[in-house]
Parts: structure tokens; C-alpha cells; sequence
């Protein structure tokens, strides 16, 4: 249950790290990872490029500066902590209370009091993490051309780049997907070969059927050789094929071809959100006005889970911003700015925009779509109801008249 929570564990001593990652490895995999502090920086976190959902730190001979330093971080930015150390001194309790700490575990640490602790801290960021039940996010374009491929291949990018997530991104469009491309790839097989022995597949031989990315992305994409005839893809093949990938990864990504087939309702039936690729133009307005009309009414799509992205806004162009809103009847618009140069090169030589331009204002753009797909940012409530546990110890402390 806890083991989709990214965990770090500080310590300045080798041996408990040990015993914390025989305890734990099992069970968090990749997602744990430690820190000998051998002597500098008071800050737990100083230089990680990890980003925890959890701090186990054991408190070392400067156990107040390590924990004055969290009291200092703005709250929604700190990760949930489990505190080591010593439980006869009130005063490391109380600090360890102020950085947020969900529990403080006395020494000799008990395997098991971590692995509780872990658990309830899973359960208590539910919500923000939603069990990290895989996401899917499909995007999809109003018209040819729109950009759907280039955010699609771009933020999955970003979800594993930057974000850290195990992303799968799959081309939905068999006959003239290109997806693959866009990153360098050059799949040997594809999603027909998978969708030919759908049946007979699980997460292990589906693997092999994935490209893989040099930031960790798995791709699915097409050999180049598609054929005329394009079979019809029953819903429950994409069904299957989305529960597989889910075994593996915690982000599915979507670039779907606007067609509206038994395949395209099954993945936008299972997508947590829909992003809607549209330009200022009016026939792709009045595309996408269709089709926006198609995912909330014929297949209940929430609006919420709905996220239209004007692509290469121009701020002079002569549909505005207020035109799209009044015509797709929502003012939730994220804008993309247009970059003929950074965009072409990147699609030529394959590169992704958070490599190769990374303060470009259309990746600086498409990172804030990414932040906002993966719910960065929007869990701060979650982190800030903390202590809850550890008032409680002090105040049994307090009754117990220590
Ligand atoms: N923000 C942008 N700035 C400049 N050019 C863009 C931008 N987005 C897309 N393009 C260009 O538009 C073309 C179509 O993009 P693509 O993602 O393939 O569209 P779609 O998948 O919707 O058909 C690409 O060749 C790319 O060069
Ligand atoms: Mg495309």
C-alpha cells in the first residue's frame, strides 16, 4: 500500500541505513532511496533531486538545525516526515511537530513501526496521491495539425524528466501515427502487433513491444509500414491494454487521432483528464466545439477532467482568447505560445523540448500543463493537516508528566 510513495531516508549512520533498506526495498523498489550525511549541510534535503513524497530522517548530532531547516520550508512544499531519534527529548519532538512530522520513531528503530508509519502516511496522502492509481491523459487534437503529438510526446517527457514518474505513452493513431519520431524512436513492432495477441499478453511480454526513451518513457507507437486496411479495434482490447500498461506504470499518456471509434471512447472512458489541442482559427474552433459537445454530452466526459490548450496563441490574432472561451463555453484556457523555430527543430532531430529549450517559453509552458496534469500543487491541503499524531504523543507526554 505504501509502496508507491517516493521515499528518502537521511541518516548519518550507515548501519540504521541498512537496516531501513533491507526492511524496505522489497516493497518500495525504486522508489526508495538513502543519504549518508557524512558532515556539511545541515538541511536534510540540501542538493536531492528526488522528489520524495516522504522524509524518513533520523535525527543526527545537529537534529536542530535539520529540523529548524523544514520548520523553514513553506509547508505544501515540504514531504510528509517520519522522524527517527530520541523519544525522551520533548523539545526534538515538539520541532520535529512544527516541520510537519506524522510520527517520530524511537531508537533502536523497529522495522515494523516504519513500515506502519510509511503505511498510515500513505493513507493519509490518499488524496493527493490518489494510491497513485495509474493516470491516463489522452490528448487529442481539433484538427490535423493542431499540436496534439507535440504536447503528448512532451509532456510525457516531462512526467518522467522532470516529474519522475514511469510514464507509457502510446501513438492511438495506427495508420498515420508518428508519435515515435518526435522522440528518435523507431519501433521494430507496435500497437498492431500488440492488439493482434492482446489476449494472450500481460506487463511482462508487453514490454518488449515498448521503445524506451533515454529519460525512462516507454513508447508505443508504429513500425512505419501501416498498413491500408486498418482493422477496427474493439473497446475491450484498449480496456486490456490499459490495464496492463497500468501494472507498470503510474502515467499513460494518449496522443488519440480525432475519430470517434469503439477504441477512442474506451481510452476517453478510462482518461483522468482529456486534453483538447486547439489553435485560433475558426474552422478549428468550430471543430472543436463539436467535438467538445461529443466528449460532455454523448460520453459524459466531466468538465473538470476537460483541459483545452490554445496551441501556438498569437495575441494578435483575430480569434482571441475571449472568442474560444465564448465558443467552447469555458474560461479555462492554458495557452502554448507559438515557436516556429525551437518547435521545427525539435521535431526534426528528435529532441525534446525540456532538452533542448528548456527555458523556451512554449516548454516553460508545456511544464506548467505537465504540473498541472500530474495535480502538482493542488494537494497542499493534504500536507498541511499534519502532526495530528504527534500532538497527540506530546500531549500523552505532557499528562504523563515528563
Ligand atoms: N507551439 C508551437 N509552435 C510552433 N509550431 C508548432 C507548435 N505546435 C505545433 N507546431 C507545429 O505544428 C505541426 C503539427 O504538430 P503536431 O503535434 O504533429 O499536430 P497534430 O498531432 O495535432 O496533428 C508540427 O510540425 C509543429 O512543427
Ligand atoms: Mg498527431
Amino acid at each position: 500500500m505504501y509502496g508507491s510513495l517516493k521515499t528518502l531516508v537521511v541518516s548519518r549512520d550507515q548501519g540504521l541505513l541498512r537496516q531501513i533498506e533491507d526492511a524496505l526495498s522489497g516493497t518500495l523498489g525504486r522508489n526508495l532511496r538513502t543519504r549518508l550525511v557524512v558532515n556539511g549541510h545541515t538541511d536534510p534535503l540540501h542538493g536531492v533531486d528526488f522528489p520524495c513524497d516522504v522524509l524518513v530522517l533520523h535525527l543526527g548530532a545537529t537534529w536542530q538545525e535539520e529540523l529548524e531547516s523544514l520548520v523553514r520550508m513553506k509547508p505544501d512544499a515540504r514531504p510528509g516526515l517520519i522522524v527517527v531519534g530520541d523519544a525522551s527529548s520533548t523539545q526534538a519532538m515538539r520541532l520535529s511537530m512544527q516541520a510537519g512530522a506524522r510520527d517520530f520513531l524511537p531508537l533502536p528503530l523497529v522495522a515494523e513501526d516504519l513500515i506502519d508509519a510509511l503505511a498510515r502516511t500513505a493513507l493519509d496522502q490518499k488524496g493527493a496521491l490518489d494510491e497513485r492509481r495509474t493516470r491516463v491523459t489522452t490528448v487529442i487534437n481539433s484538427k490535423g495539425g493542431a499540436g496534439a503529438t507535440l504536447i503528448a510526446a512532451n509532456i510525457a517527457h516531462m512526467m518522467s524528466a522532470v516529474s519522475d514518474r514511469a510514464v507509457a505513452l502510446i501513438d492511438m493513431d495506427i495508420q498515420f501515427g508518428t508519435l515515435p519520431l518526435y522522440l528518435d524512436l523507431y519501433p521494430q513492432r507496435g500497437l498492431s502487433q500488440v492488439l493482434a495477441q492482446i489476449s494472450d499478453l500481460d506487463s511482462v511480454a508487453l514490454d518488449t513491444f515498448f521503445v524506451k526513451h533515454g529519460s525512462g518513457v516507454h513508447v508505443l507507437g508504429h513500425t512505419g509500414d501501416n498498413s491500408l486496411h486498418v482493422e477496427e479495434v474493439p473497446a475491450s482490447a484498449i480496456d486490456r491494454l490499459l490495464e496492463i500498461i497500468s501494472e507498470r506504470h503510474e502515467e499513460i499518456v494518449i496522443d488519440l487521432p480525432r475519430r470517434i471509434d469503439a477504441a477512442s471512447v474506451a481510452a476517453i472512458e478510462r482518461s483522468d483528464r482529456v486534453v483538447l489541442v486547439v489553435q485560433q482559427s475558426l474552422t478549428t474552433l468550430r471543430d472543436a466545439s463539436r467535438l467538445l459537445s461529443i466528449l460532455r454530452k454523448d460520453l459524459a466526459v466531466a468538465r473538470d477532467r476537460i483541459c483545452v490548450v490554445v496551441n501556438r496563441y498569437d495575441k494578435g490574432a483575430a480569434v482571441t482568447l475571449k472568442d474560444i472561451e465564448k465558443a467552447l463555453s469555458t474560461s479555462d484556457l492554458v495557452q502554448v505560445p507559438n515557436d516556429f523555430r525551437v518547435v521545427s527543430d525539435c521535431i526534426n532531430t528528435g529532441a525534446p523540448l525540456y532538452d533542448y529549450a528548456r527555458s523556451a517559453p512554449v516548454t516553460r509552458s508545456l511544464l506548467a500543463l505537465q504540473n498541472r496534469l500530474i495535480g502538482k500543487g493542488e494537494a497542499a491541503s493534504d500536507k498541511i493537516s499534519l502532526g495530528g499524531r504527534l500532538a497527540g504523543m506530546l500531549k500523552m507526554r505532557a499528562s504523563d508528566g515528563q
